[in-house]
Order: structure tokens, then C-alpha cells, then sequence
């Protein structure tokens, strides 16, 4: 079968790139920019420092930051009206995840009649005539290079995903030191959502030696600058590095696709409103003991990556090595490590668990077939931290 490889049109990555800006939008010649963003961000200044150097172009903005919270299909929608409302002809996506899923998927719907018929995924989205511009300010889910979008199904308690090349950028500019305001929570959650991509992308069914390369570096480069991001936010080397995690996991995300802990963690956000990155750090390790077995000798390379030492000898072995670090890792970045830490009642693991195994499209890219019982049971473990292959 033969497979594609997308990515942006242009990725500008660099410490200050997004002062760029005026010549940048000046190749699409807009008549009316569109600024999306969130309330957090806008609380911390970034939008304003957009909106000051956009004014150096005279093109009217209209700037939209009434996100809160992880977005649903329902808040797509409006915004897709408003920015037509407002007669919008570029728009710039400035956020964490939540606000550029809701930027470039605003920016692909602008033009289309049947909106509702993409978004629930009986039609795919295309093609964009709209120009979009993304700029992340979290390292992070990789929105910014992915044709994904993850909305909250308010309706059937879940998240889910669309897919288009559709909603990737025309441009995406990369700038570490739109990150360094991140609250240390979400440098955290967001940081290890990435390397979450970068893993299952790299034992995906899907992925291919182009997507293994991206992936590779992502975890090479994951350990040397996570921590430090996360505990010393303004050390700007390490928000560089985590921004080339960011991208390089998300290139490969989407292309080569991710799988259970994706689609495990869906539930927990569209029924209790967990945090993606938060979810899916979780259950990270619940996960890889389960499915583990069925990749060893790319979790070989993983540990190998990690450098957490040589298992070429010894490959059962890499599967405890790579599921330790991942549990240490959410205790030294303050993470939660249990579903009863994060107050799910227990009796919802059935309901979960049912909601899960319905996630295929996420589920069939993982090399081993996980049953609605196995998904119970790594629900039950994430919920007591029982670790079978090591003793926490
Ligand atoms: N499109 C994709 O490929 C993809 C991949 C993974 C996740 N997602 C989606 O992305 C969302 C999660 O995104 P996220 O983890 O980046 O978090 P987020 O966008 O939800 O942001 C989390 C919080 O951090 C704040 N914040 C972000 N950057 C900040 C900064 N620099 N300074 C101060 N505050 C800042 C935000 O205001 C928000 O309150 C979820 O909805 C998830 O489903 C999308």
C-alpha cells in the first residue's frame, strides 16, 4: 500500500520568529486578519503582542479569544460563523492545542456550506481557500504541523478526532519564547503529549522509515530538556528543545497516526474533562505493559533513544525500562499516576472502557489487538497504579 507524507508549507522556526509576521501575511495580502486564541493566552499577553505587530500592516484584525477550556464541535461552529460574520480573509492561530484546532479548522470551514457535515465526519474537509497561519504557544500537541483536530462531543461524552490536509497551515511559525509563559502544569502534560506522539508513532502500523526519523529525534531529544522546561520555564534553551520535540513528534503523528493511549484517554477528556496531555501521560505506562509485548524490538530502540542503556541482548527487558521511566517521569514533573488521584469514580471503567473500544480508527494503528475486557483492565491498573511488570 502506498503511503503520504504531508506536513505544512512552510515551518519558520526560531527564537523571535514571530516578528516575521507583517512580511509574512503580506504574500496573502489579506483585507480582514482573524486572531484566534484563548483566554489564558490572551491573559499572558500574547495575543496583545500579536495585535502590536500586526498594526504595523494597517489590515483591520479581528481578534477572537472567548476559548476556555478544551474546545467542542459546538464552539467550532460559532466560531466559523464569526470570523465569516467578520468577513475574515487570513487567519492566524495563536494557543496551546484547544486554539489551534479551533483556528485551522475555522480557517478550512470558512468557505464550505456544510459545516456540520464535517464535523461529524460524514464528509472530509477541502480544500482550504482561506489562508492560516499557526503559532503554538504550548510544546505540545503539534497542531501546528498535523492535519488533525480533536473537538469534545458534547453529546456522546467523548472526543474526537477529524482528519484533512485540509488543516494544515499554510505556515507554521515555531517561536520557543511564545512558550515560555506556559504554566509549569501544562509544559508538563503538554510536553509528555509529545513524546506520547513520538512513541506511538513509532510502533504505529503505519509508520514508515520518513515518519521513524522524526519520531526518533523527538525521543532523542525528549529527556535533555524536559525536566528543565518544565521546572525552570524561562531557561529558553530548553523551551528549543521542546519545541523541536513539539513539531518533529507531530510530523510524525501525522503521518504515521498514534494509537490506544490516544484512544484510551478520549473518554476521559469528553466525559471528565482531563486534560489531553494529562490523559494521556497517565496512561502511558498502563498502556505500553499491555501492548508492550507486541513491540519489543522497537522498544528496544526506544530505550536505546532514552538512554536508558543497551537491551539488544536482553529485549524483554526493555518494555520494564521504558515503562519505569515513563512512571518516574510523572512523579519528577508533578503528573498525577492514577485515574482515583484524578477523582474517576470507579464504577465508571466499564462505561469507559465501552467508550474506548469504539475509537478504531485510533485503536487499528496499534500492533496489538486491544478487546473492550483488555481496555477494562489497563483502565482498572491506571486506577490502583498497579504496574504488573515492575513492582511501583
Ligand atoms: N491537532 C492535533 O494534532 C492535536 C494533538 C494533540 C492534542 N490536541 C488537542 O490540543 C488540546 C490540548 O492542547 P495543549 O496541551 O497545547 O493545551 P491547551 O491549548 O488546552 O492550553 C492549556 C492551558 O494553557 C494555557 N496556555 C497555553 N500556552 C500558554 C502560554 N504560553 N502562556 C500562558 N498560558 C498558556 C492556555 O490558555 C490553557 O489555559 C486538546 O484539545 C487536545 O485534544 C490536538
Amino acid at each position: 500500500m502506498a503511503s503520504d507524507f504531508r506536513m505544512p508549507g512552510n515551518v519558520k522556526f526560531g527564537v523571535g520568529a514571530h516578528k516575521n509576521l507583517p512580511e509574512e501575511i503580506e504574500k496573502y495580502s489579506p483585507t480582514k486578519i482573524a486572531i484566534v486564541s484563548d483566554k489564558g493566552v490572551a491573559n499572558a499577553g500574547l495575543v496583545k503582542k500579536l495585535e502590536n505587530i500586526l498594526e504595523q500592516t494597517g489590515v483591520p484584525i479581528f481578534t477572537f479569544t472567548e476559548i476556555v477550556g478544551e474546545p467542542t464541535f459546538k464552539l467550532v461552529e460559532t466560531v466559523t460563523h464569526k470570523l465569516r460574520e467578520e468577513n475574515c480573509d487570513l487567519v492566524i492561530g495563536i494557543g496551546g492545542g484547544s486554539a489551534l484546532d479551533v483556528a485551522k479548522t475555522a480557517a478550512a470551514l470558512l468557505a464550505q456550506e456544510k459545516i456540520a457535515h464535517f464535523l461529524s465526519g460524514r464528509e472530509q474537509i477541502g480544500p482550504r481557500s482561506t489562508p492560516c497561519i499557526l503559532l503554538p504557544t504550548t510544546s505540545g500537541t503539534g497542531s501546528e504541523v498535523t492535519m488533525n483536530a480533536i473537538f469534545g462531543d458534547e453529546e456522546q461524552g467523548l472526543k474526537r478526532g477529524i482528519v484533512s490536509p485540509a488543516l494544515l497551515p499554510d505556515l507554521a511559525i515555531i517561536d520557543p519564547e511564545l512558550t515560555v509563559s506556559c504554566p509549569a502544569r501544562v509544559s508538563a502534560s503538554s510536553g509528555v503529549d509529545a513524546f506520547t506522539h513520538a512513541i506511538e508513532s513509532y510502533i504505529s502500523v503505519r509508520g514508515t522509515p520518513l515518519t521513524k526519523i522524526f519520531a526518533e529525534k523527538a525521543m532523542r531529544l525528549f529527556p535533555k530538556y524536559i525536566t528543565r522546561a518544565v521546572h525552570n520555564g524561562t531557561d529558553l534553551e530548553s523551551r528549543t528543545g521542546m519545541a523541536w520535540v513539539s513539531a518533529l513528534a507531530g510530523v510524525s503523528l501525522a503521518n504515521a497516526g498514534v494509537g490506544a493511549v490516544h484512544a484510551l484517554a478520549y473518554p476521559l477528556g469528553g466525559k471528565f474533562h482531563i486534560e489531553h496531555g494529562v490523559a494521556n501521560a497517565l496512561l502511558m505506562p498502563y498502556v505500553f505493559e499491555k501492548i508492550g509485548k507486541t513491540c519489543t524490538d522497537e522498544l528496544v530502540e526506544v530505550a536505546s533513544f532514552l538512554q536508558l542503556g543497551d537491551y539488544s541482548q536482553h529485549p524483554n527487558k526493555a518494555l520494564d525500562a521504558v515503562v519505569h521511566y515513563l512512571l518516574e517521569l510523572l512523579d519528577t514533573l508533578n503528573l498525577p499516576s492514577t485515574l482515583k488521584e484524578l477523582g474517576i469514580p470507579e464504577d465508571s471503567l466499564p462505561a469507559l472502557a465501552e467508550s474506548a473500544s469504539k475509537v478504531d480508527r485510533l485503536l487499528a494503528n496499534t500492533p496489538y489487538k486491544l478487546t473492550e475486557e483488555a481496555i477494562k483492565e489497563i483502565y482498572e491498573n491506571a486506577y490502583f497504579g498497579k504496574v504488573g511488570v515492575l513492582v511501583k
